[in-house]
């Protein structure tokens, strides 16, 4: 596990549009494991101004986003394919067909977690996945739990969770109770990750997931376990270290 601090979050940005750049030359049609939330969006923005200059050709690149909330249409405000595509995929040349959320609306989200994991071992497996934080150490939305979930699947989502995602809605009352997230199996399965946290309030929960022990109850602990993360922080994020 590979540890850099970053002086705040332009710079953690930039840093992780480095790693996704690089994985994209080396690599015209990679598989990238994406997020939403507000973490990412530097990141984001550093690679469109990539794009934009011309150092950076996403004709080839296919995507799959970690989650989806179950009931949300993707035209909907608040569903992370808008965010997604207001945020990236409006921005830069990823052909419309090459990127992929699970489908919150599916009549059968059973059928549809299954049918998500079973696109992403088609297309080869993630080169490179990016995941933000959770206060309560979730990824994707893999929350605490008693066993770690191995494949894409329906989850409830924890308070914490609901009340830290309410500022994208009018209310708590209005943000879907469940999700559809890859499962910990399914990004553990990425060739590379990038873990990108910031912010004081992420402190405690940084410094569990990556020194304390490897536990179900803090998801992305099992991190410590995969051959090639880099862990993208700013200052307050590793102040507890
Ligand atoms: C959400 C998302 C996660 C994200 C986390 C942190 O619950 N499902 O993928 O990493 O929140 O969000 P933020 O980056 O806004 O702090």
């Amino acid at each position: 596990m590979r540890i850099i601090v970053c002086k705040g979050k332009r710079a953690q940005g930039e840093a992780a549009a480095a790693l996704f750049a690089a994985q994209i030359l080396r690599k015209a049609d990679c598989v990238l494991g994406l997020a939403t939330g507000s973490t990412p969006l530097e990141t984001y923005a550093a690679l469109t101004a990539m794009y934009e200059r011309g150092a950076l050709d996403f004709g080839a690149v296919r995507s799959f986003n970690l989650d989806e909330y179950v009931g949300m249409k993707p035209d909907q405000e608040q569903s992370y394919f808008r965010f997604m595509y207001e945020n990236l995929f409006s921005k830069v040349n990823i052909p419309q067909g090459n990127y992929f959320l699970p489908d919150g609306a599916a009549a059968d989200v059973d059928a549809e977690c299954a049918r998500y994991e079973a696109a992403i071992e088609a297309a080869g497996g993630i080169d490179l996945q990016f995941l933000g934080l959770g206060h309560d150490g979730h990824i994707g939305f893999n929350e605490p739990a008693d066993h770690f979930p191995l494949a894409t699947h329906c989850v409830d989502l924890a308070e914490q969770t609901i009340e830290a995602n309410k500022r994208f809605f009018a209310s708590a009352e209005d943000v879907p109770r469940r999700a559809l997230t890859m499962g910990i199996g399914t990004i553990m399965k990425a060739r590379g990750i990038v873990l990108v946290v910031n912010g004081a309030d992420k402190a405690d929960i940084t410094a569990k997931v990556l020194k304390g022990p490897v536990v179900p109850q803090v998801p992305a602990s099992i991190l410590q376990f995969h051959p090639n993360v880099t862990v993208i922080l700013d200052e307050a994020a590793a102040s507890k270290l």
